[in-house]
């Protein structure tokens, strides 16, 4: 089938790829004519493990090409996916429409006859209905373009994986011929049995919304969890553990500690309450407000919990940091946790030094007023306090007792809940977590 993926950042890149690889005939769209090249060059402009193979493998075919022209896209797709980013508008809590509506201005005029436009960006419930009027109004006279919403539940860091083994599929349509161009499009998973729901437009819109909203609530609440642990003197690692072999609650998405970041998770639960305000239902979302607030206030206790562990003082003290990315497998720091700790310690007047295997560079770009190390012992020597800020494997293999011949104090808060604390502590370190008693 041929069809369109338009903008390619992490959603975009890696659904084209994966769509060009199941054989389908992609052609990918940006207005970034850098991104482009870099992509058709087989290069992913983030990481992503797996997404330069398969990048490769599919340019290699001739099955992915990539173009800046969305006439070009309009002539070229029997389905356009609109991929495109909605970031949280300046200044206020919505999300960002203009770059789709941009999108659907340029391509809407030039779409062919029969030809559907298919969502799968996160956006506010109602955009799918509004932009199919505008297409109605842009569209050539006589091109019967449909639209329909297909939401993606990727994570960075398992996006290839999960693009190609999904957990389900969700379709949105308003008719029997877009509900079997998406048959077709997804036929190879179908028939390996993912779980495939069709419905109308707004609960496909709503699904993914309140499936992140879903994600949040449980971090949140494992990190309100965190606070009454440590104001009780119990262990939030030990709860989480035992509540979590409850069917019905799980182990994942329950670990405790600076709490959730990136591009999706902050945004969008301010955009679905800023959308429920919008349309007079603001009440039924009012929880999320407090989900929002207790992750900040993660970030502030992780803060607040190391100026105690250097005794009240952040002036003058050194400060390893040890992870920048929102989390591990990934080298964004879109709202990161990690970064935003370390600046905010450095705010207050310590030398903070960061250390991150995979997103120095972005961190840089973002935060340059901080100090920055290649390797984790670089970033712990003369240190006051090391801080463990982001879930990558390779810091639970780190040496305490070599790092504490590194390090100028060895003490140590974990941030994140995944390292050995017995094991530092045998070998001198005065260890401290968030969320476990004292
Ligand atoms: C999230 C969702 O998990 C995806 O299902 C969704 O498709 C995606 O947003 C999206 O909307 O595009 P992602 O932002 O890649 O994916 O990252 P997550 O794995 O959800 O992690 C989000 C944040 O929560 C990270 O900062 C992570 O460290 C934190 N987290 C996660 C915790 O603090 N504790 C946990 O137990 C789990």
């Amino acid at each position: 089938m041929r069809m369109t993926v338009i903008g390619t950042g992490y959603l975009g890149a890696v659904h084209a790829a994966c769509m060009a690889d199941l054989g389908h005939d992609v052609l990918g769209v940006d207005v970034d004519e850098a991104k482009l090249a870099a992509l058709a060059a087989g290069r992913t402009p983030f990481y992503e493990p797996g997404l330069p193979e398969i990048l490769a493998r599919t340019v290699a075919s001739g099955n992915l090409r990539f173009s800046t022209s969305l006439e070009e896209a309009a002539d070229f797709g029997e389905v356009h996916f609109l991929c495109v980013g909605t970031p949280q508008q300046p200044g206020s809590a919505a999300a960002d429409m203009r770059p789709i509506d941009s999108v659907i201005e340029g391509l809407a005029p030039h779409l062919r006859d029969d030809c559907l436009v298919v969502g799968k960006s996160t956006v506010p419930v109602g955009t799918s209905d509004r932009l199919a009027a505008r297409i109605a109004e842009l569209a050539p006279v006589g091109a019967r373009a449909e639209v329909a919403w297909n939401p993606e539940f990727l994570s960075e860091s398992t996006a290839v994986e999960d693009t190609l083994r999904p957990d389900r599929i969700v379709v949105g349509v308003t008719s029997h011929r877009a509900e079997a161009v998406l048959g077709a499009v997804y036929s190879t998973m179908r028939e390996s049995g993912t779980p495939y729901l069709v419905t109308d437009r707004t609960t496909a819109e709503l699904v993914k919304v309140s499936a992140n909203a879903f994600l949040a609530t449980k971090v949140s609440f494992v990190n309100a969890m965190a606070e009454v642990c440590e104001a009780t003197g119990g262990d939030v690692t030990t709860l989480a553990k035992a509540i979590g072999y409850d069917p019905r609650i799980g182990h994942r998405f329950l670990a405790a500690g600076v709490g959730f970041g990136g591009g999706c998770l902050p945004k969008d639960i301010r955009a679905f309450s800023a959308r429920a305000d919008e349309l007079g239902f603001g009440d039924s979302l009012r929880f999320l407000r407090d989900v929002d607030e207790i992750n900040m206030r993660a970030r502030q206790r992780t803060v607040d919990r190391a100026r105690t562990m250097l005794d009240g003082r952040f002036l003058g003290r050194r400060v390893a940091v040890l992870g920048a990315a929102f989390k591990s497998g990934s080298d964004d720091v879109r709202d990161s946790p990690a970064l935003a700790v370390a600046a905010s310690i450095q705010l207050q007047g310590a030398h903070v030094r960061v250390h991150d295997p995979e997103a120095l560079d972005n961190a840089r770009a973002a935060f340059p007023c901080l100090d920055y190390a290649r390797e984790p012992e670089k970033a712990c020597e003369g240190a006051d306090l090391v801080l463990h800020l982001t879930d990558w494997a390779e810091y639970r293999d780190l040496n305490p007792a070599e790092l504490a011949g590194v390090v100028d104090v060895p003490r140590l808060l974990d941030a994140r809940n995944t390292l050995d604390l017995e094991h530092w502590r045998t070998h001198g370190w005065d260890v401290g977590a968030l969320g476990r008693g004292n």
